[in-house]
């Protein structure tokens, strides 16, 4: 198949541009966002900030240990269409699963629903419940994605909490997020999504979602350091959550900090998702880094952002047909994500693609035995034209 023409503008920008706002890649292309996103350079500089102030502390102001969580968390929440009341603040999204499998107020003979498949952080946070009385079931889906008649079908009165991926990080396929939120209210359990590998690449409006809640790492998609993440909860959700932790900087937005504390400390009350804050929320090594990479995907805009990720999808999947690898995730959207998995064969084979690629200076992932790639707002049709050039002559013996 012909190569579509190379495209000069993306949205408002040109489309090298956005790569002139991260790296330098060291002439290297990476194609592995759904592992780790680059930093962009104003969130680098701001790290140079964070850095600066920790080398001279007397540089350190003190409105920092609350404007460093209020700035983070109001960018969240526009990020998801949400409140920043809502909006947990992690290192991860595995905690803000753990936030809620602690502090749902569960009764004995409950159950948690998890689905076959899902990557490990979706597992995980729930797998101590059991010695609390809380059942868990997992539930294998009969296609590439739970489908929500399917899911009706396993919902029981004792299930409280489904939990599952939004896009599957193997295949990249998308979940039907309203239809199975749909069922889930309709039997009256809650709706927990992992939404790590979907949120900065699909945006997502949640509060109309019927979701009550996603947890999210920020170090993918949203481009912020390792160890960053949040979960967004939906109020009535929040309401019910039993806090399990008591956090002396756990302070409303509006509340201006005095070090110089006195009095009797007590739990704070009215304080919503802060109350499930991962400690240290002015992490200013990571937080302050990652609140600039957020304000600068959100300048950008994330249907634009997602636009463009898609069509470097689309120009990969057309120039596939020349290569002999397979397509193996969804053809087209709403089942389509950024991530694409290839396969030429089987997992040995793949491998030495993926290897290949890597002493070329192309940088993908091997999940799921497949070749997973995954591109983002600092790629190009360039580095997609590249990838395949390469797979056209890979494995280079024997074909
Ligand atoms: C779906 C998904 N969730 C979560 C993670 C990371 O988990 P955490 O942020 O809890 O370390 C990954 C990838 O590493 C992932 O693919």
């Amino acid at each position: 198949m012909d190569m579509p023409p190379p495209e000069s503008n993306i949205g408002d920008r040109p489309d090298a541009s956005w790569a002139d706002d991260f790296g330098p890649f060291e002439g290297r292309i990476w194609l592995n966002t759904a592992h780790q996103g680059a930093l962009p350079k104003k969130a680098a500089d701001e790290l140079e900030v964070a850095l600066a102030w920790k080398r001279a502390p007397y540089r350190i102001p003190d409105e920092a240990f609350v404007e460093v969580p209020r700035r983070l968390r109001s960018l969240l929440a526009r990020l998801v269409g949400g409140h920043p009341d809502e909006i947990v603040l992690g290192n991860s999204a595995s905690w803000g699963l753990q936030a809620v499998a602690n502090g749902f107020p569960w009764r004995e003979g409950d159950e948690v629903l998890l689905v076959e498949g899902d990557y490990p952080p979706t597992i995980h946070p729930w797998l101590l419940l059991p010695e609390r009385g809380v059942t868990i079931r997992r539930i294998k889906p009969a296609g590439a994605t739970l489908d929500s008649e399917e899911l009706r079908t396993h919902l029981r009165e004792s299930t409280r909490v489904v939990c599952t991926g939004w896009v599957n990080t193997y295949t990249g396929y998308v979940l039907d997020v309203e239809a199975i939120a749909r069922v889930c209210n309709d039997a009256g359990a809650r709706l927990i999504l992992n939404g790590t590998q979907g949120v900065g690449a699909i945006p997502i409006d949640l509060p109309t979602t019927g979701v009550s809640g996603l947890s999210s790492s920020g170090f993918k998609w949203l481009c912020g350091p390792y160890a960053t993440g949040f979960t967004w909860l939906r109020q009535d959700l929040l309401a019910e959550m039993r806090p399990f932790q008591s956090y002396w900087l756990a302070l409303p937005d509006e509340t201006s900090l005095d070090l110089n504390l006195g009095g009797e400390p007590r739990v704070a009350e009215g304080i919503g998702a802060r109350a499930f804050d991962v400690f240290g929320t002015a992490n200013f090594f990571n937080f302050m880094p990652w609140a600039a990479a957020l304000e600068y995907l959100l300048s950008i805009g994330m249907k634009v952002i997602a636009d463009h990720d898609q069509r470097l999808v689309d120009r990969l999947r057309d120039g596939l047909d020349a290569t002999g690898y397979q397509w193996v995730g969804p053809g087209e959207a709403p089942l389509r994500s950024s991530i694409v998995a290839l396969s030429r064969g089987d997992s040995d084979t793949n491998a030495k693609t993926v290897a290949e690629l890597a002493g070329r200076g192309i940088d993908v992932a091997l999940r799921g035995g497949r070749i997973r790639v995954s591109p983002h707002l600092y790629n190009s049709v360039r580095d997609i034209d590249a990838l395949v050039a390469v797979l056209r002559q890979t494995p280079s013996t024997g074909v």
